[in-house]
């Protein structure tokens, strides 16, 4: 585990000097939403989904610079989705990443711009030459993006029924929907990020489907980590305010099924992640590390 957290720290720092490049500030009063985007872009994530897209890409022969404009323009969007996340309107949050939400540094009015703005810049990252030489795969990764963060089955769609599910718990196939709403909301750019690796290595249909598979495990096992932490994580190393979801009456794995039953699906989801990756033999062993640590990190 050890081994992997270093292996991350380096690939962060790394990403986060990058990053700050892509990020000039303008000279007129416009530079507060610049100021408020790269705030919250840059404010400590662990980088996990960028991460992912250098290391499937890595699987087929792409260094990490060649990814680096797909690997940021997923951070961007990822970024962009705590920021709504964490408004009044949503969660309500006045803590991320151990420091004030966007809305609580800046003002509301900015937040929501910074979230539009780094969501748009996403996709001028994606479509420019840097990302691929190829438009192929440029217009490839533009439409696997969008869909994977948009309402019909992505992210959007599953932050309403997260919201949704506030309101109406006396539904039935509960079940059902606590998969739907990991799945989406937080599955679909996980799986993005693999996907994205995939296409930048041009990839067969096997080993891309394998990736997918090893995806969405992954993906359904974060969030249901994520749910754990925020009952029982320490509220230092997590960096946001915990105990939150059931006060909300947020419709979670833990509340559904418990603590000790989550963990166990958890760690089934994790095994059957790890198996998708045997195709790739040795060179997936980073891969591999990384669906453990998505179980057993602390933030
Ligand atoms: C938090 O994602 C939001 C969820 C989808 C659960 P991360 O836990 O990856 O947050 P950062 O980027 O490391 O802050
Ligand atoms: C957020 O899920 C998922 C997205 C931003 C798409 P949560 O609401 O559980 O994330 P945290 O706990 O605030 O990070
Ligand atoms: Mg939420
Ligand atoms: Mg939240
Ligand atoms: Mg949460």
């Amino acid at each position: 585990m050890d081994d992997f957290k270093a292996v991350l720290v380096e690939y962060s720092s790394w990403f986060n000097e990058k990053l700050k490049d892509l990020f000039p500030l303008p000279q007129g009063a416009e530079k507060k939403v610049v100021e408020a985007m790269y705030y919250s872009v840059s404010n400590g994530g662990k980088r996990l989904r960028p991460f992912l897209v250098a290391e499937t890409a890595t699987l087929f022969g792409i260094p990490k610079e060649k990814s680096f404009p797909v690997a940021a323009a997923l951070e961007c969007l990822h970024s962009y989705s705590l920021i709504h996340d964490d408004l009044p309107a949503m969660d309500n949050d006045d803590l991320r990443r151990g420091k004030p939400t966007c809305h609580k540094k800046f003002d509301e009015a900015t937040a929501i711009l910074a979230g539009d703005g780094l969501l748009t810049y996403a996709f001028e990252l994606i479509s420019s030459p840097q990302a691929s030489s190829s438009t192929k795969i440029r217009c490839e990764l533009v439409s696997l993006l969008a869909s994977a963060a948009g309402a019909f089955d992505g992210m959007v769609a599953g932050q309403m029924l997260d919201l949704y599910s506030e309101q109406d718990n006396a539904s039935y196939h509960l079940e059902e929907i606590i998969n739907h709403i990991e799945e989406m909301k937080t599955g679909r750019l996980i799986r993005f990020a693999c996907e994205a690796g995939a296409v930048l290595g041009k990839a067969d249909k096997k080993l891309r489907q394998a990736l997918i598979t090893y995806s969405r495990k992954i993906g359904v096992a974060f969030q249901i980590a994520d749910d754990i932490l925020d009952v029982e994580g320490n509220p230092v190393l997590v960096g946001k305010a915990l105990n939150k979801d059931a006060a909300q009456g947020k419709l979670t794995f833990v509340g559904l099924y418990g603590l000790d039953k989550s963990k166990q699906m958890a760690k089934d989801l994790i095994k059957e992640a790890k198996q998708a990756l045997l195709p790739f033999g040795n060179s997936s062993k980073t891969l591999q590390q990384l669906a453990d640590f998505i179980i057993n990190r602390s933030c």
